[in-house]
């Protein structure tokens, strides 16, 4: 298939007319067109076509926008009850699910994602997630006791703890699902008061307007929201150092958020989350439920193209069932109708660009030329315009090997033998990462052991990377620092202060 058979249906117009329209930054109340000489070319990946450009943000645009951001934060968005902000958050809610069609075809369009997925994106990890921290907005409180020990104890005291907001929050998110990325940052910063300057991602920047937009139209104050584009190592690395923002939250690879660490804290020590790199294992054993692993695992893997963070890239099975399975995920990899993005059948969308599928390449060229692996699928050729990779699967790998170790982000699976449970445990945790993983049993305290013995933020017992509004997600290691959803994705946001009154003398 080298020559172009792929469907490619029409931009719908809602989506010709959204992509004619100017891609500006919002400062406080202020749409403006970037000053920085850089300029992003949007490129749709699937079609390797040109859909905007963008002027990126200067120096001076950030500094603008984290002003708007901290007088939001002392005087409006930071000042409302919660009830205000979640009543605004609510609607915002209801704006994101009425415009959600057209937010997810503008996803497909800027990162290749199928509209299968990207749709169910803005609902569920966008406008749901929103409404989750909405409900948190009205029930962030503190406590108050009385200390058992003071240091004058013929005195009373009583201390009462406060939960403030932490202050301007910086955004920096990737462009794998930009959409729920910016949500995920938003929904939980807002709902306890905080302002956030958010930068959308160079390689997929389109949806973030969106976000500004609605947010206006919700009643949110000018300034609680400031949308800027730009480029990671201008914008990005500005942020990270710059005096006025008081945290930054980010999602994407492990060597940019450990530039980001060492900027916060070379400047003014913010506050940093990170949500970085996976190789998460995926762990079948000879009891489980085949028909539901094997497509899981593909899917686990595939899914997305393998440009997910908990991607389930290392399988890991039991030599009694391997080769049943390592036949099973490849039949069901060559189901997945890859394709672009807009056309209904496709399950499979490109990479991201020209350079990740290089990228995704070289990883394959290392897979292959590395002693002992085999490739069992992969390698044919792929349609073109756009950035395809077929998937690919290396079997009779070893835990060591490069293919095995590295985050490649892209649909290449690597499948790993064993028999000995020890062994497996000691495999499994040998990468510098610890985001996620699922262990495939029908044995419940076989699962319960591994899940307590895998080394990372989340594991599924025959499921994968189980993912909602309450469930704390985030990496053990060099997969990141803190958590995000559910009540303790409020944490990072919220700073404590112990207010201690003096009652007098003890009675
Ligand atoms: P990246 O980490 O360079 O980009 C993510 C975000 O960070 C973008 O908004 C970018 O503008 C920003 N950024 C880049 N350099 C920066 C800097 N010096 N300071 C502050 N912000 C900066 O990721 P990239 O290049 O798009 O992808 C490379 C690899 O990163 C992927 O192959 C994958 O392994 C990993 N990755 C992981 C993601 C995840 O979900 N954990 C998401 C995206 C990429
Ligand atoms: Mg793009």
């Amino acid at each position: 298939m080298s020559r172009d058979q792929l469907v490619r249906p029409a931009y719908s117009p809602r989506a010709v007319a959204d992509l004619a329209r100017p891609q500006h930054l919002l400062i406080g109340d202020r749409w403006t067109e970037g000053a920085s000489s850089r300029t992003i070319a949007v490129e749709n990946p699937a079609r390797e076509e040109r859909v905007a450009e963008i002027a990126g943000a200067s120096a001076h645009d950030l500094d603008m926008a984290v002003h708007a951001a901290r007088h939001a934060l002392e005087t409006s968005w930071g000042r409302l009850h919660g009830r205000e902000r979640a009543r605004i958050m609510l609607r915002f809610a209801d704006l994101l699910d009425r415009d959600a069609d057209l937010i997810g075809e503008i996803m497909s369009i800027d990162n290749g994602t199928p509209l299968a997925s990207s749709t169910p994106v803005v609902r569920l990890l966008g406008a749901e997630l929103f409404r989750y921290y909405a409900g948190w907005a009205t029930k962030i409180s503190g406590e108050a006791f009385t200390p058992a020990i003071g240091s004058r104890t013929h005195l009373d005291f009583m201390v009462s703890t406060l939960r403030e907001p932490i202050g301007v929050v910086g955004a920096i998110v990737p462009w794998n699902a930009p959409a729920g990325m910016i949500a995920l940052k938003l929904a939980p910063a807002l709902a306890v008061g905080c302002t956030v300057v958010l930068k959308t991602a160079e390689l997929a920047p389109l949806t973030g307007r969106f976000f500004a937009e609605l947010l206006l139209e919700a009643g949110a104050p000018p300034g609680t929201f400031n949308l800027l584009h730009g480029f990671g190592d201008e914008v990005g690395a500005a942020m990270a150092t710059h005096p006025g923002i008081d945290k930054i939250t980010f999602t994407g690879s492990t060597a940019v958020g450990r530039s980001i660490a060492q900027g916060a804290a070379a400047s003014n020590l913010k506050r940093v989350t990170l949500e970085l790199g996976g190789k998460s294992p995926v762990v079948i054993f000879p009891d489980a439920d085949l028909s539901e692993a094997i497509p899981a695992a593909a899917m686990a893997c595939f899914f997305v193209s393998g440009q997910a963070c908990m991607a389930g890239t290392r399988l890991f099975v039991h030599r009694e069932v391997h080769d049943e399975v390592v036949a099973g995920v490849a039949a069901f990899a060559k189901t997945m109708t890859l394709g672009d993005g807009l056309a209904p059948d496709t399950v499979l969308g490109p990479v991201i660009s020209a350079r990740q599928k290089a990228r995704i390449l070289e990883y394959i060229r290392i897979g292959v030329e590395e002693d002992g692996a085999t490739v069992a699928l992969g390698g044919e050729d792929t349609p073109s315009p756009g950035h395809f990779v077929r998937p690919t699967i290396f079997t009779d790998a070893r835990a060591d090997m490069r293919i095995a170790q590295e985050e490649i982000f892209g649909p290449v699976l690597t499948v790993i033998p064993f028999t000995d449970e020890a062994a497996l445990v000691r495999d499994v945790n040998s990468t510098v990462y610890g985001l996620s993983g699922s262990v495939w049993t029908r044995d419940i305290q076989r699962g319960l052991r591994m899940a307590r013995k895998i080394d990372s933020g989340q594991v599924a017992i025959n499921y994968h990377a189980a993912m909602s509004p309450e469930t704390p997600f985030g990496g053990n290691r060099q997969s990141g620092w803190g958590r995000e959803f559910g009540k303790e994705g409020l944490e990072p946001y919220l700073k404590t202060k112990a207010i201690s009154v003096n009652l007098g003398p003890r009675t």
